[in-house]
């Protein structure tokens, strides 16, 4: 088999940092497992538009269409608040996840035991808690024309467009279905059937998917509204949620709370099967660059780690890898050691980006 390939674009603000850990997680699986990767470097969002004066340059675009799988940190930041839309450090993110049709956004949300106590939730409504929301990532209102800024008399008016086709709908929704298969076998579809039309096709889709080809999966619909209260109020009800694209940045960010730290949460854009039958996949944490703080080894890597370890599982068929680096991360929570964002009064010993790497890695030999 070739050597597999990876493209890492750490990024800006935290995104570097996050990623100098899971570099080094990388470096530890060729040495210790013989797991080794061909991995490329390069620029996407703020940092890219200063070298190039564009977020993502089409070479960069055409590595991420070649290789087996791509890592992502985090794009933004206020340097780049004032910059033309077209050439906004998200732009490139946009770019990357349209261009290579990642349709379905996987982002797992798991209540870690030794973090119970420290979600703004109560102990007994997040312990234990696993559930998947599944985005929708190439459609919606994020890409649908008309768009823009136009003047309308002497006012401006700005336009977005929710449109969903049917079959965009019917791909997410098996991808929804097949993924419960593997978990609890429950799927809650969420949009505004209520007040959008588009809601309205979403929930009739789904339906007809689920009638004619996994009737056996137990099947629920939410508005999206109610679904973020339910979220909130009482998240092991669900299993898997799936959504579009803006309920879902919405809905995940909301789920990032149930865990106790956005810097937890990992997730993969998964595309079709390429020629090898890898799905085309990027993988990155659903933090962003945070640049409140940036550059001071505060922000914590677990979330970039654990986008890692789904690339294992989901582009290079190495789930006990993958379990194997997830089981890392919680035996070093269950000591104590905490990044800034973890830091509960109770307290636990407090440590920087590097440190909370340094403590996976040990982590890591403690599992040979
Ligand atoms: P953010 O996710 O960057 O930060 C929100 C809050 O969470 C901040 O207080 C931050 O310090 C904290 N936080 C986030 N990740 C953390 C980590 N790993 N460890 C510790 N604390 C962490 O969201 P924002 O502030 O709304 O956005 C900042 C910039 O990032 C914007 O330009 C935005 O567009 C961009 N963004 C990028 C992505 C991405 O690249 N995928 C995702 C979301 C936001
Ligand atoms: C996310 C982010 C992105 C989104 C931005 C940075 C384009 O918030 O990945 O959740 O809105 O999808
Ligand atoms: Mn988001």
């Amino acid at each position: 088999m070739p050597t597999p390939s990876l493209l890492i674009l750490p990024g800006d603000g935290i995104g570097p940092e996050v990623m100098a850990e899971v570099r080094r997680i990388i470096d530890w699986y060729g040495a210790k497992r013989g797991l080794v990767f061909d991995v490329t470097e390069d620029l996407v969002g703020g940092c890219a538009y200063d070298a190039h004066g564009t977020p993502l340059t089409d070479a960069t675009m055409a590595k991420a269409q070649e290789v087996d799988a791509v890592l992502l940190g985090a794009v933004g930041g206020p340097k780049y608040d004032d910059l033309d839309f077209s050439v906004k450090p998200e732009r490139g993110l946009l770019r990357l996840r349209k261009e290579m049709d990642l349709y379905a956004n996987l982002r797992p949300a798991q209540c870690f035991d030794a973090l119970a106590d420290f979600s703004s939730l109560k102990r007994e409504v997040v312990a234990g808690l696993d559930i998947l929301i599944l985005r929708e990532l190439t459609s919606g209102i994020y890409f649908g024309e008309p768009r823009g800024i136009i003047r309308e008399g002497n006012e401006r008016v700005g336009i977005n467009t929710q449109r969903y086709t049917e079959s965009e709908i019917a791909r997410i929704a098996r991808s929804a279905f097949e993924l419960a298969r593997k978990r609890s076998n429950k799927v809650c579809s969420m949009e505004k059937a209520n007040v959008m039309e588009s809601g309205i096709l979403w929930r009739q889709v789904v339906t007809e998917i689920h009638q004619a080809e996994y009737p056996d999966v137990e099947l629920s619909h939410m508005y999206a509204d109610a679904g973020a209260m339910q979220l909130s109020r009482w998240p092991k009800q669900f299993d898997v949620i799936v959504t579009d694209n803006l309920f879902g940045d919405l809905l995940s960010d909301l789920a990032a709370m149930l865990t106790g730290s956005l810097g937890m949460l990992p997730s993969a854009s998964l595309g079709a099967p390429m020629a090898n039958g890898r799905p085309k996949a990027l993988y990155e944490p659903v933090h962003g660059s945070a640049p409140d703080i940036a550059g001071q080894e505060k922000a914590n890597p677990i979330a970039c780690i654990l986008s890692f370890a789904m690339a294992l599982r989901y582009s290079f068929d190495k789930g006990d890898e993958a379990e194997r680096l997830e089981k890392a991360v919680e035996a070093v929570l269950a000591k104590g050691y905490r990044t800034p964002d973890l830091m509960a009064a109770e307290g636990g010993t407090q440590v920087t980006t590097k440190g909370m790497g340094d403590a996976i890695l040990a982590a890591l030999d403690e599992s040979l």
